[in-house]
C-alpha cells in the first residue's frame, strides 16, 4: 500500500528510521514527509536513502505535481510519528502551512498518529483537547509510552517501540478496510483460529480439515468494529488479515496456553479453532518404522484439554479474585444429529456443559462448513431462547457473531 509517513520534530525521530523499515521490508511504498524541526534531528538523505523516494515538506517544490493534494489522495495511510504537541495542534486546527499538514488535509484514508512529547506537554490541558479533537474526527491517536523521556524526566511521553506502532497502524487501516461502526473500538478481542495438529513423530501428525476461513472473517468482523484483534492461530489455509497480532500454535496444550495467557487482558474471546480432542499418548522422537514382521502399529490417544471449558473456568477465578470488567465468552459447536438426538439438543447440551455465554451452531455432513466459502449457523444463548439464524457469507456470519458480542458488552 502507499504510505505517507508525516515525521514531527521531536528526539523520537531517529526511532521512525526503524519504522520506516518495517513498512519498507513489508512492501509498502513510503514517502516520508519530515517537518522543518523533524530534519533538525535527521537530516532528509536518511529518509531519501531509506524510503527510495524523494523527500520533501515544502508545498513549493514539484509545484507542478500538486504534492500535497496528490499524496493526500493516494495514501492507504497517512501516519505522523512522533507526533509532536506541535503536529498534533497545528493537525486539530486544520493549518495548512507545510506539505505535512497540507496533505493531512487532503487524507482520504486512514490518518494514524503516534505521540511523543514531554509528559507535560502531553497531559497539558491545551494537548489532550487536540487529541481529543483529532479523535473526534476518526484520526487514530495512539497513546503514548511511558518511560525515560529525552531528559532525567519519566513518565507518559515515549515514542511507542516501531513495531507497536507498526501493528496498530495497519489495525487502523484493517478498521478502515473492512467497514463497521466502531462497536467493538477499545476492546481486545482473542480469537483462536485453524486447526490445531498434534504430532506423532517427527514427520507424521493427527489433524482435521479446518481452513481457518471462518476464524479470519471473525478476525476482520472484529476489527471492522474497532476492536484490537489476538489471533491465536493454529494451522490454517488462509492468510490472517492486516492489522491482528498473530499468535502461532501448533497443538491444542499450545493452543491452551496462548489462550489463558490472552485471557486477562481479553474483553472478548471467540473460540473459533478446531481443537483436537485427543493427541498421541507418546511423541516418538524418531519416525515410526514398518517392522519385518508385518505388526500394524498402535496408537493410544489421551484426552486433550477442553480450551474453551478451561477459559470459562478462568474467568470464574478472575471474577472471584476481583476482575469486574466483562468477558464475553463464545464457542462454536459443529454437529451433526444421531439417533439420540438432532444437531440443536446436541448443541444445546453442549452450551450448558461449556457455560460460555453463546454457541454459534454448524449443522455439519459430508462437504459441508469445512473449507467452504459459505456457511449457516444458529446462535444459542443459555436463556434457552429462539436461536438466531445468520448466513452467507462466513463474513456474514463473523458479522453477525461480532454484532451479538456487542450486545453483551456494556456501551
Ligand atoms: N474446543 C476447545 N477445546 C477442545 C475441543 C473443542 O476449546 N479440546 C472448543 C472449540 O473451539 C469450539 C467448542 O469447543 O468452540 C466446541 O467444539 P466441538 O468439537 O464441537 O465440541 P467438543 O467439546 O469436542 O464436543 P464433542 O466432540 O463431544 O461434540
Amino acid at each position: 500500500m502507499r504510505v505517507v509517513l508525516g515525521v514531527g520534530g521531536g528526539i523520537a525521530a531517529y526511532k521512525v528510521a526503524s519504522l520506516l523499515r518495517l513498512f519498507t521490508e513489508a512492501g509498502h511504498d513510503v514517502t516520508v514527509i519530515p517537518t522543518d524541526a523533524a530534519t533538525r534531528f535527521v537530516g532528509t538523505a536518511t529518509w531519501e536513502a531509506l524510503s527510495g523516494n524523494p523527500v520533501s515538506n515544502s508545498v513549493w517544490d514539484d509545484v507542478d505535481r500538486v504534492n500535497h493534494v496528490r499524496l493526500g489522495h493516494e495514501a492507504d495511510l497517512i501516519m505522523v510519528a512522533p507526533a509532536t504537541a506541535d503536529v498534533l495542534a497545528r493537525a486539530a486546527a486544520g493549518l495548512a502551512d507545510d506539505l505535512l499538514t497540507g496533505t493531512l488535509l487532503m487524507a482520504r484514508g486512514p490518518v494514524f498518529m503516534a505521540p511523543a512529547m514531554h509528559t507535560e506537554m502531553w497531559q497539558h490541558a491545551a494537548t489532550r483537547a487536540n487529541v481529543e479533537t483529532l479523535r473526534s474526527r476518526g484520526v487514530t491517536v495512539m497513546d503514548p509510552a511511558s518511560g525515560r523521556l529525552t531528559g532525567a524526566d519519566s513518565g507518559p511521553g515515549r515514542l511507542p517501540e516501531p513495531a507497536d506502532i507498526f501493528d496498530a497502524a495497519l489495525a487502523a487501516v484493517a478498521r478502515a478496510t473492512h467497514g463497521g461502526d466502531g462497536a467493538l473500538r477499545g476492546k481486545r478481542v482473542t480469537i483462536s483460529a485453524g486447526g490445531t495438529r498434534e504430532p506423532l513423530d517427527p514427520v507424521r501428525f493427527l489433524g482435521n480439515r479446518s481452513s481457518g476461513k471462518q476464524g479470519m472473517a471473525l478476525a476482520e468482523a472484529a476489527l471492522a468494529e474497532g476492536a484490537e484483534v489476538t489471533l491465536v492461530l493454529a494451522h490454517a489455509e488462509v492468510p490472517a488479515p492486516r492489522g491482528c497480532e498473530v499468535v502461532r500454535v501448533e497443538t491444542a496444550l499450545e493452543l491452551r496456553d496462548a489462550v489463558l495467557e490472552a485471557l486477562p487482558g481479553t474483553d472478548v474471546l471467540i473460540m473459533a479453532a478446531a481443537v483436537a480432542d485427543f493427541r498421541p499418548a507418546e511423541l516418538m522422537d524418531t519416525k515410526i518404522k514398518k517392522t519385518d514382521d508385518g505388526a500394524d502399529p498402535v496408537i493410544t490417544l489421551v484426552r486433550n484439554p477442553d480450551v474453551l471449558r478451561e477459559a470459562v473456568l478462568a474467568r470464574q477465578g478472575m471474577v472471584e479474585e476481583g476482575r469486574s470488567e466483562p468477558l464475553v465468552i463464545a464457542g462454536f459447536a459443529a454437529e451433526t444429529g444421531d439417533a439420540t438426538a438432532d444437531p440443536l439438543t446436541h448443541a444445546r447440551a453442549k452450551l450448558e456443559r461449556k457455560g460460555c455465554d453463546f454457541l454459534v451452531l454448524n449443522v455439519v455432513g459430508t462437504g459441508l462448513v469445512f473449507g467452504q466459502d459459505t456457511n449457516e449457523v444458529l446462535i444459542l444463548d443459555p436463556a434457552g431462547g429462539e436461536p438466531v439464524p445468520a448466513g452467507g457469507s462466513k463474513r456474514a456470519v463473523a458479522d453477525a457473531v461480532v454484532a451479538h458480542v456487542a450486545t453483551l458488552l456494556p456501551a
